[in-house]
């Protein structure tokens, strides 16, 4: 069992697959109380391992009324730990306890007012009464309470749509308090966490880094050197940095350009290590080995193919004139590593792509993962832990496969300057308006779609541009940005005079749910 979990006050999140899981791992996080999200077929002597404060049933897409309906040991509820069932979690407590769940033809989606009936722990000293604005996601519904359990909350939909039973710390909330669209959702968290279960609010990256370099020196040993693909994004430089503090000289870092990257970001990378990183570097140009893969490529997920592979090859090459490499740094994140819970649900796999370019096992090297417990946030507190500098470590995120994946249709050379010049001039813009560090990422999208316009007397038939701007704590959801029009504006005018065979500038204003932040 995981040692962090074991030295920590732990709350355990059992997953019942809903998409909205790790956001709930990543709030308890935010309280400084450290969370570890499991699948609900955890054994319950594992869970007894990990010794929890305290338990959270998460969503699902399953029905409780559903034959094989997914559930928990009954031995769960005996454990003499508070449990607070989220959603799918709430009908489970509802039916284990005797209550009733009724099934309904539609699905109850987005914010409801909740109103207060009676005062409960959970809520306490929270501004919520007489009613507050939540967010809610399910089919089913708890119509009667198991003996024991008070209402506390009502909608008008719902009449239980938060209920407990105090006296066992047991509580159930239909709504989602882990969506930052339910007001107050993280003092309920807050309330559970560290009042009903009592957690110390311990969890910080202070004490983690000092543990992380032990443990990675411990992990790494005396011998052989250890290799690391650096994109120059926040996760491989901050594990990189973890490394390099833990083992100094045996690390080298291997920097791809694959030739799908921004305008100066190759340079800039470069000279961020040589001022900040004080790295050993390899800076392997492979553009044109890249680009000839792409030939005539046009569908998405061939492309991440493609690009992932061709980064295996190109790294592979170069750690093998590297002498006695026996260990490899990887940037996996805690939400690569939670095992998914094998369900028909939303959460289940959207695109083919996050954190793929996994390097082949018969590389035979040992993996080092000083990230490995870490949510994105956390990573970024931890690059400011170790004093790296800001314009790294917040870093808006870029995807591996770089611009092939807002090259719609084929990339060529051709296509990629004029993608690189539009997106350059977006983020001189949004820097120059102060915007970067409001927004998760803003970025130029080359469309397939040509469109007529006129330049002085001539007619044009030229190309799209959209401009994509989001903002989001996780990338998991994610929100158009209003961008002052003025700002829009800029952007457009000057995209459409200075770089050729663009003709048309388009305003991306898709959520995610349901598009996707980037296009492909
Ligand atoms: P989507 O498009 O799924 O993106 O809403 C969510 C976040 O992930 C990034 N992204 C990728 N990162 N390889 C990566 O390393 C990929 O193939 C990839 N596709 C999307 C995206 O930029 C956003 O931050």
């Amino acid at each position: 069992m995981n040692d962090i979990a074991m030295n920590h006050d732990t709350i355990l999140v059992l997953d019942f697959g809903s998409q909205y899981t790790q956001l709930i791992g990543r709030r308890i996080r935010e309280q400084s109380v450290y969370s570890a999200v499991k699948p609900y077929t955890l054994s319950i002597d594992e869970i007894r391992a990990m010794n929890p404060r305290g338990i959270i049933l998460s969503g699902g897409p399953d029905s409780t009324l559903g034959e094989n309906a997914p559930t928990v040991s009954p031995e769960l509820f005996d454990l003499n730990i508070p449990i607070l069932g989220i959603c799918y979690g709430a009908q489970l407590m509802a039916k284990f306890f005797g209550g009733k769940v009724v099934g309904s033809s539609h699905r109850e989606y987005g914010r409801t007012q909740m109103t207060i009936m009676s005062s409960t722990q959970l809520f306490v000293d929270i501004p919520i009464e007489p009613t507050t604005s939540v967010w809610m996601s399910h089919g089913d519904s708890v119509s009667e309470l198991p003996k024991d359990f008070i209402p506390i909350a009502k909608s008008d939909d719902c009449p239980f749509i938060a209920f407990a039973d105090e006296s066992e710390k047991l509580y159930a909330l239909q709504f989602h308090p882990e969506v930052s669209h339910t007001m107050y959702g993280n003092m309920i968290i807050e309330r559970f966490v560290v009042d009903i279960c009592g957690s110390r609010k311990e969890w910080n990256m202070t004490q983690f880094l000092q543990d992380e370099l032990k443990k990675t020196k411990e992990h790494v040993g005396s011998e052989g050197n250890v290799i690391c693909g650096l994109s120059g994004g926040v996760d491989s430089s901050v594990a990189a940095s973890v490394v390099h503090r833990a083992i100094g000289e045996r690390l080298t870092c291997i920097f791809v350009d694959n030739g799908l990257l921004r305008r100066s970001e190759r340079e800039q990378i470069e000279s961020m290590v040589n001022a900040h990183l004080n790295l050993q570097l390899i800076v392997v140009d492979a553009a044109e080995r890249f680009l000839l893969k792409l030939k005539g490529v046009i569908d998405p997920e061939a492309k991440r193919k493609i690009i992932g592979n061709e980064f295996i090859y190109v790294f592979e090459e170069e750690a093998n004139k590297l002498s006695d490499a026996k260990f490899l740094v990887q940037g996996t994140l805690y939400p690569d590593v939670i095992e998914s819970v094998a369900t028909s649900g939303p959460a289940s796999m959207i695109k083919s792509h996050h954190n793929v370019g996994g390097l082949p096992e018969n590389m035979n090297l040992i993996l080092v993962e000083p990230l490995r417990e870490l949510y994105k946030d956390e990573v970024r507190k931890l690059g400011i832990e170790m004093e790296l500098p800001l314009s790294m470590v917040m870093r808006q995120p870029f995807p591996g496969p770089g611009l092939a994946i807002r090259c719609i249709g084929e990339v060529t050379a051709a296509r990629l300057e004029k993608l690189r010049d539009s997106d350059a001039i977006i983020l001189e813009e949004i820097i120059k308006a102060d915007l970067y560090d409001s927004l998760w990422q803003a970025f130029a999208v080359l469309l397939s779609t040509k469109s007529v316009g006129v330049m002085g007397d001539k007619r044009t038939y030229d190309e799209t541009i959209a401009l994509r701007a989001v903002t989001s704590t996780d990338g998991m959801t994610a929100d158009w940005a209003r961008l002052p029009f003025d700002v829009l504006e800029t952007i457009s005018r000057r995209i459409t005079n200075e770089v050729s065979g663009i003709g048309r500038v388009v305003y991306d204003i898709t959520s995610k749910p349901p598009g996707t932040i980037e296009w492909e």
